[in-house]
């Protein structure tokens, strides 16, 4: 035992004080997690061990390809990277691996530097060599471990996605990656596989999840054999790890739970079980530019629902773990579908991860250093590839609901899926605009169809064609009545003062506006995306009751015309 050192002595020290201080303050930092880890469910929600709700708010991390090693590697830092996710707002990476690097020992052997060699990718090696030394002659499992412990760093969580068998591009119907029994799918192997995974794994905290299986596909898939296997992948995977969260991905390209509804998963432990979804714009082809955008997006939200949505309401808890669109913005079909998800991304809240932080790989299907444009990184790994992209994701980033987020009491927000902006007012003689979501007023939707500012008597109205939403306070007028339309149900409409059928809307300096109802059916040649707004159940802070008890008309608003305006009369 070392001599105990008198507190007196340390004083007259201040250095040796500090030097002692110092390390100490530096390790309660670090070993605070961000998050009461491990997760658990809680009904349809994610928990830490607090009970409070933790949304998983993920990118997608490819570490699948041929060379199995995590992209972008030759590019950054892996600590850069980690860094560069917290930024940009994620908590959680999913990182993608091949069953054989689990399975297959002179795989997982291959060092970073030998794996490249193989492929004959060596600028990439001396990409690795510069950016990320301490890694380019470690074991390939070993390369990988270091990733999700500098993620760890960060206070980055993972679920490690089990994406394929054979590392390289996934997925399609005839890979035989894609179900029990395929050629590269020995379901046995499968098992071993995982068991290796979550033993790994086992302790190390920021490991949140294990995805079983990556989109089950192809002609052999079947209800009766995804029970059987997927029950004993869980079991297994709960067996090595009990802290991690089992994922159970669907049929067809993840794309069908619906077997669920009628058959429950029988496993012997309870709250970790998830369930996970993919849905993307060409998920349904070219739906989206062949249709009417209201048309199909009602269509094919009726669809998800059914699929894989009820989960939700059957209090399960459904991690959408594959979205996203080409981020250049000219992709009118992934554009269309976009507006679409986020409406419904921010209604139902539900946990999900982002295709892909990815700005170019390695090597997918043949092409040395192929762009990403669903990526968030550009090709240099450098570069945002879309920074509005970002700013627009970020309110989906944090909890509109869920046990614990409970700032204030529930209400409604008032979301724009086009901007990822929500409806909020700068001060009571400004027009309404667009804002942060995190500063959105409360509002709540009546059963007279009123949308009314929560715990004050201002409701919003339409007044004219082409101009301001305004607020009132008498609300019983047409003007002051909201409904929901067109199949999207993303419409809001109301009468303008001369009668016409109008639209809320957003101009281009984003002010909220009414303007006549842009192509509700048939038309599909028109884009109404800036006229669609979700009323979404929210209990986070909002800005409401501040502003309303803190203003003082007196001091703060002097003048005739005060009274008219306060009262919404013009
Ligand atoms: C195991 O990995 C090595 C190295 O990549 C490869 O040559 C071999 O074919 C693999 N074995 C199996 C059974 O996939
Ligand atoms: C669930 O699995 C257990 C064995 O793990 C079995 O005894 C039980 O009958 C199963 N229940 C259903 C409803 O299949
Ligand atoms: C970002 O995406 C938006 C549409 O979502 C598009 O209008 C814009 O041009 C894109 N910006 C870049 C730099 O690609």
């Amino acid at each position: 035992m070392g001599r105990f050192i008198s507190f007196s002595f340390l004083t007259s020290h201040p250095l040796l004080l500090l030097l002692i201080i110092f390390p100490i303050i530096i390790i309660i930092q670090q070993a605070k997690p961000a998050i009461g880890l491990p997760l658990s469910t809680n009904s349809r929600w994610i928990v830490d061990e607090n009970g409070h709700r933790v949304k998983l708010a993920c990118v997608n991390w490819v570490s699948h390809l041929e060379p199995v090693v995590a992209e972008g590697l030759s590019k950054q830092p892996m600590d850069m990277l980690s860094k560069r996710i917290v930024d940009m707002g994620f908590n959680c990476v999913r990182l993608t691996w091949p069953l054989y690097l689990a399975t297959n020992d002179s795989l997982a052997s291959l060092t970073v530097r030998q794996s490249f060699q193989k492929l004959g990718l060596l600028e990439a090696i001396g990409g690795i060599q510069s950016n990320n030394p301490s890694i380019v002659d470690l074991p390939l499992i070993k390369a990988f471990q270091a990733v999700v412990a500098s993620l760890g760093n960060n206070n980055v969580m993972v679920i490690l996605d089990n994406h394929i068998s054979k590392p390289g591009w996934c997925c399609s119907n005839s890979d035989g990656n894609g179900f029990f029994g395929d050629q590269y799918f020995n379901p046995d192997l499968w098992i071993k596989g995982l068991t290796k995974m979550a033993t790994i794994f086992n302790g190390v905290r920021n490991v949140v999840g294990m995805s079983l299986r990556n989109e089950l596909r192809g002609p052999k898939q079947n209800v009766k054999d995804w029970y059987r296997y997927m029950q004993l992948g869980a079991e297994a995977v709960h067996a090595a790890n009990p802290e991690v969260l089992v994922i159970l991905s669907g049929l067809n390209f993840d794309k069908d739970l619906s077997f669920v509804r009628n058959q429950a998963v029988n496993l012997t432990f309870t709250g970790k079980l998830v369930f996970e979804a993919h849905w993307y714009g060409f998920t349904d082809g070219q739906a989206w530019v062949d249709g009417n955008p209201n048309q199909v997006c009602g269509r094919v939200v009726d669809n998800v629902m059914r699929l894989s949505g009820f989960l939700l309401e059957q209090g399960w808890p459904l991690f959408v773990s594959e979205f996203g669109a080409d981020l250049r913005g000219n992709n009118v079909n992934d554009n269309r579908y976009l507006n679409c998800f986020f409406g419904v991304a921010a209604e139902l809240d539900w946990d999900w991860a982002l295709w892909t932080l990815v700005g170019s790989y390695y090597l997918r299907e043949g092409v040395i250093g192929l762009n990403e444009y669903y990526g968030l990184f550009d090709w240099n790994w450098c570069d945002i590839r879309n920074s509005s992209f970002l700013e627009r994701i970020s309110s989906l980033q944090s909890p509109f609901r869920g046990p614990g987020v409970f700032e204030t009491g529930l209400h409604k927000v008032i979301y724009h899926p086009a901007t990822g902006l929500c409806v909020q007012r700068k001060s009571f003689l400004d027009p309404l605009t667009l804002g942060p979501c995190t500063e959105s007023e409360a509002w709540s939707y009546t059963p007279h169809k009123t949308i009314s500012l929560k715990g004050a008597y201002f409701c919003l109205q339409a007044k004219h064609v082409g101009k301001p939403a305004k607020l009132g306070i008498i609300c019983t007028d047409c003007g002051s009545t909201w409904e929901i339309i067109s199949d999207s149900k993303m419409h809001l409409s109301s009468k303008a003062d001369n009668g016409t059928t109008v639209c809320l809307d957003v101009d281009s300096s984003n002010t909220i506006v009414t303007n006549t109802c842009k192509c509700l059916s048939r038309d599909k040649t028109c884009d109404p995306a800036s006229q669609w707004f979700k009323l979404v159940d929210s209990t986070r802070s909002s800005t409401t009751t501040k502003s309303f008890f803190q203003f003082n008309p007196i001091l703060d608003l002097p003048g005739k015309d005060f009274i008219w305006k306060f009262f919404g009369l013009f």
